[in-house]
């Protein structure tokens, strides 16, 4: 178990493409897991992938409390998902606010697709198969595209949107993802 560094944007390993994981229920799978939800607590993320602390696995964990300091915040249930395929259900996409622990400081308004079926599996190998829609449709789409090499800032389409999170949002407190 331990809080690891998390690589900033930049680092190359952030464009790589990960591989899938091959085998389940193993120590090395199970300490991954630790590690990386030891990294995202101690950070404050709703979520973090595999290669944000330098392993190209397709393993990503998010989550997201009700906080009582975020009263609209929603819900997103504690999930390790692993070996992800994605397809968005209908075309709908919405705009809304992102951040990255990749990239510290900063929130760009990011495009979505607002509904979402996505499937995987746990670090057990139990299939997981959700319809989402919303904010847990974007922390999923958000921490895959990290397994594809992807980060949010390649998903902005306008740069006017896109800043320092105490200029954007003076006196808000608010979490990184
Ligand atoms: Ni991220």
């Amino acid at each position: 178990m331990a809080v690891r560094t998390v690589l900033r944007m930049g680092d190359p390993l952030l464009l790589q493409k990960a591989l899938p994981v091959a085998a389940f229920d193993t120590p090395e799978l199970h300490a991954l897991i630790e590690d990386m939800q030891d990294t995202m607590r101690a950070m404050d993320g709703a979520g973090i992938a595999a290669p944000q602390i330098g392993v190209s696995l397709q393993v990503v964990i998010f989550g997201v409390d009700k906080n009582p300091r975020y009263p609209d915040a929603v819900q997103v249930p504690f999930t390790v998902l692993i070996n992800p395929t994605l397809t968005a259900v209908g075309d709908e996409i919405e705009d809304d606010w992102e951040g990255c622990l990749s990239v510290p400081g900063l929130r760009g308004l990011v495009p979505r697709y607002t509904r979402l079926h996505y499937k995987g599996f746990d670090q057990h190998g139990n299939g997981i198969d959700r319809l989402v829609s919303g904010f847990h449709a974007r922390v999923v789409q958000h921490e895959c595209d990290h397994l594809n090499g992807i980060l949010y800032p390649m998903r902005i389409t306008d740069l006017s949107q896109f800043g320092y999170t105490d200029v954007l949002f003076p006196g808000q407190d608010i979490q990184e993802d």
